[in-house]
C-alpha cells in the first residue's frame, strides 16, 4: 500500500447564520448590485456565540471521516490549515485531535487562501513515504471575527466555513497526481492583518486605527490573482504530465467570479467545466476549495476516474494548484447513515509513525 495517496472522505461545516448583501447595506456603504457586479457574492454565512474555528472543523471533519468508513482512532496525522484559529496556541489542530479522539500528531499550518491546497501536499509526503495510511487536511476558517465591519473593501468578500478531506494510502493508480506550491513575500501588506504578532503587538492604539483587522489592497491583488490562476494550475498539470484540456472539472479558489471567468479563460475552459460557488459564500479562505469540492461531489460532477483541477491564490503573495484523479466511490452521508451496520468498518492497520 502506499504508493498513491488518495480522498477517501470529504466533508464540509458552514454556520447556520447568513449575512446577505442586504445586510451589509444596513451596514456599509455599499450595495447589492456592487458587489454582485464587482464580486459575484450574493451572501455568506457568518459564526454565532458558540461557534468557532475549531467547532465548524470538527463537524466538518466528523462527515469525512464517516464518508470515509474511518474513526478519529484510525488517523495518524491531522493538518489544519487557518489564518484565523480558535487561539494563536495551542493549534486548532490540537482540539480537533482530542475532539475525534485521535492519537496522532496534528499542526495548523498557514498559507492563508492557499493554505488547504498546501495542507493536502505536505500530507500526501506523509502517505507516499509510507509515514501515514490516513491524514485528516482541513481547510477553516472564521474571518468574520478578524474583519473590519467599517471598512466596505474587505468586509463584503468575506466568509466563514471548513472543508475536510481523508487522504488515505492507495495502490490504485490515482489520487494526488501533480501539484505545485509558490510564495512571493515581497509585499506582505497588499493582504494583511498588521498587528497582533511579534512585530506589533496588539495596543490600545493599534486597536483604535483598527490596524487588528484583515486590510487589502483588493486591486493588487486581483491583478495577481488573474495571473497566478492559471499559470499555477498550468504548472501543477504539467507536473502531473497533463495539460488543461485533461481537466475534467476546475476547481477554483473563491475569491470574485471576475477572477474565476479570468483563469477559466486563460485555461481555455467551457463553464460546464468550471465550480462556482461563491454567491453563498463569498470568498471564505482555506475553506474554499474543500467546500466547493464537497458541493461539486454532491451535485454529481465529481466521479470515479473524473480529473480535478484545484488552484488558489491568497496573502503572503501565496499560491497552490494540485491536479487528482478521483478514485473513491461516492458516497452521500444519508445512505451511508441508513446501511450502517453493514457497513462496520475493519479496525485499520496500526500505523507507525516515525
Ligand atoms: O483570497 C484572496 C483575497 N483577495 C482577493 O481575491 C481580492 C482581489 N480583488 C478583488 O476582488 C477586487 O479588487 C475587489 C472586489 C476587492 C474590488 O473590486 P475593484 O473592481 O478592483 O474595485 P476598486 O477597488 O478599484 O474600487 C472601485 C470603486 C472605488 O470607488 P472610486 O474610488 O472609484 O470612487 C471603491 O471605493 O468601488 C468602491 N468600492 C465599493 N463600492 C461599493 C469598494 N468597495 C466597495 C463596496 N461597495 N463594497
Amino acid at each position: 500500500m502506499g504508493h498513491y495517496s488518495a480522498i477517501t472522505g470529504w466533508g464540509m461545516n458552514v454556520p447556520e447564520k447568513i449575512l446577505t448583501n442586504a445586510d451589509l447595506e444596513r451596514i456599509v456603504d455599499t450595495s447589492d448590485e456592487w458587489i454582485t457586479s464587482r464580486t459575484g457574492i450574493k451572501e455568506r454565512h457568518v459564526i454565532s456565540p458558540g461557534e468557532s474555528t475549531s467547532t465548524l472543523s470538527i463537524a466538518a471533519a466528523r462527515q469525512a471521516l464517516e464518508r470515509a468508513g474511518l474513526e478519529g482512532k484510525d488517523l495518524d496525522l491531522i493538518i489544519v490549515a487557518t489564518v484565523s484559529p480558535d487561539y494563536r496556541f495551542p493549534s486548532t489542530a490540537n482540539l480537533v485531535q482530542h475532539a475525534l479522539g485521535a492519537q496522532c500528531g496534528a499542526f495548523d499550518m498557514q498559507a492563508a487562501c492557499s493554505g488547504f491546497l498546501y495542507a493536502v501536499s505536505v500530507a500526501h509526503q506523509f502517505i507516499v513515504n509510507g509515514t501515514a495510511k490516513h491524514a485528516l487536511v482541513i481547510g477553516v476558517e472564521v474571518l468574520s471575527q478578524v474583519i473590519d465591519y467599517k471598512d466596505r473593501a474587505t468586509c463584503v468578500l468575506f466568509g466563514d466555513g471548513a472543508g475536510a478531506v481523508i487522504l488515505s494510502a492507495s495502490d490504485e493508480p490515482g489520487g494526488l497526481l501533480g501539484f505545485t506550491i509558490g510564495s512571493d513575500g515581497a509585499r506582505p501588506e497588499l493582504l494583511w492583518i498588521p498587528t497582533g504578532g511579534s512585530k506589533e503587538p496588539a495596543t490600545e492604539e493599534t486597536i483604535r486605527e483598527r490596524r487588528n483587522f484583515v486590510q487589502m489592497q483588493g486591486a493588487e491583488v486581483f491583478k495577481f490573482a488573474t495571473r497566478i490562476m492559471g499559470t499555477a494550475m498550468e504548472e501543477a498539470l504539467a507536473n502531473a504530465g497533463m495539460t488543461a484540456a485533461d481537466m475534467d472539472l476546475f476547481i477554483p479558489h473563491q475569491a470574485n467570479l471576475r477572477i474565476i471567468e479570468a483563469a477559466s479563460k486563460r485555461l481555455n475552459l467551457p463553464s460546464e467545466k468550471v465550480f462556482v460557488n461563491i454567491e453563498k459564500y463569498g470568498n471564505t479562505s482555506a475553506a474554499a476549495i474543500p467546500i466547493a469540492l464537497c458541493e461539486a461531489i454532491d451535485q454529481g460532477r465529481v466521479y470515479p476516474g473524473a480529473h480535478l483541477g484545484m488552484v488558489a491564490f491568497g496573502g503572503g503573495l501565496t499560491w497552490a494548484a494540485a491536479v487528482v484523479k478521483w478514485t473513491a466511490p461516492i458516497r452521500t452521508l444519508e445512505r451511508l447513515q441508513e446501511s450502517l451496520p453493514e457497513q462496520a468498518v475493519e479496525p485499520a492497520q496500526p500505523v507507525h509513525v516515525g
